[in-house]
């Protein structure tokens, strides 16, 4: 593996735990795609400065030429992590080591197996941290005008954990504002622990982002109200970044309307969801 040399040139502490930062490649910005991820290493004091790295998504978007962009969760249970505590006490100006970019799991389909355009409506189901590849898909998709209907669902514990909610608020705005034969996003958030006392004034959907998929007693999720029609093989594919569980919920829902995986896809090459979890 190569390493690379970089300086962190911005760091925001969304709370305790969860971390926004940026940082600059030493030798300008390299070419890469939405939904890629790269690793980001440290010389770690309590063991013997050992290189140890880890794997994150890219949260800013390919044209953006000025610096690569991260949302971390500081583990820090039964022990801190390694990595994420080295990058909780990072500094502006401090020195980082990181990874080509790479992964195509979570990169945006383009093409049907038959060569034709993928024109399907893009719905990104994202937990916690998860968010990062589609914040880049928005960005990316937004700077390239991009005419595809994009829905973007988040979920997080808690309301102060919706990481991007200021920036993809504003995309689904401009939306509105300009038209969606224009530009055509979509961001709602799913909190599932309504009932803690931060989560007070939260009147959106609740429970884990999966349940935007789960029918209702007239037989449509919140997402097919949302879309206002039915979500079929032809007319949708699913990204999904979170835990397995995030993973394994949405494919409970779409499984039996017959949306097989990228992993699984069929003998002709089509499938209906790609996706990466957390491990
Ligand atoms: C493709 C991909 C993309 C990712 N993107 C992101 C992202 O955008 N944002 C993000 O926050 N994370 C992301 N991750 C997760 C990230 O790669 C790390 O796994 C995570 O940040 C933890 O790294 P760490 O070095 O801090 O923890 P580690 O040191 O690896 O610890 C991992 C776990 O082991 C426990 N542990 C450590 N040492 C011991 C010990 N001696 N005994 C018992 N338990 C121990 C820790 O408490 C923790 O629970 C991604 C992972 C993948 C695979
Ligand atoms: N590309 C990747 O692979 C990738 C990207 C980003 C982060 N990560 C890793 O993921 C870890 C945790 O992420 P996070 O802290 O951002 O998530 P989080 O805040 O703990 O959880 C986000 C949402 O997922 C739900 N959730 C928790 N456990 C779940 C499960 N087993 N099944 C289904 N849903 C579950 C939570 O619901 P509850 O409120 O009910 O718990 C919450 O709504 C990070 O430490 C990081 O290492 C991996």
């Amino acid at each position: 593996m190569v390493d690379h040399k970089g300086k962190i040139t911005y760091t925001q502490l969304l709370k305790e735990d969860l971390l926004i930062f940026r940082f600059v490649p030493d030798n300008g910005m390299p070419d890469y795609e939405a939904g890629q991820f790269l690793t980001l290493g440290f010389h770690i004091p309590g063991e013997d400065f050992k290189l140890v790295r880890r794997a994150y998504s890219i949260a800013s978007h390919p044209e953006n030429r000025n610096y690569f962009e991260f949302v971390v969760r500081w583990v820090r249970s039964p022990l801190p992590g390694r990595v994420t505590t080295m990058l909780l006490y990072a500094s502006e100006g401090d020195k980082i080591i990181w990874g080509d970019c790479v992964g195509n799991a979570l990169t945006i389909n383009d093409r049907l197996p038959d060569g034709s355009k993928d024109e399907r409506r893009i719905v990104c189901v994202s937990g916690g941290t998860g968010l990062a590849p589609f914040v880049s898909f928005a960005n990316h998709l937004h700077d390239i005008g991009d005419k595809r209907e994009i829905v973007c669902l988040h979920g997080a514990s808690y309301v102060d954990e919706l990481s991007y909610k200021s920036l993809l608020t504003k995309l689904d705005t401009e939306s509105i504002d300009r038209g969606r034969d224009k530009w055509n996003f979509t961001y709602r958030a799913s909190i599932s622990r309504p009932k803690e006392w931060i989560n007070r004034s939260w009147n959106g959907q609740t429970g884990r982002v999966e349940q935007f998929l789960k029918p209702g007693p007239d037989g449509l999720s919140p997402l097919e109200k949302l879309v206002e029609e039915k979500i079929t093989r032809d007319n949708t594919i699913f990204y999904i970044c979170g835990w397995q569980g995030t993973i394994d919920g949405t494919m409970d829902f779409m499984k039996p309307k017959g949306f097989v995986t990228m992993p699984d896809k069929r003998e002709d090459g089509s499938f209906e969801v790609k996706f990466e979890s957390y491990g």
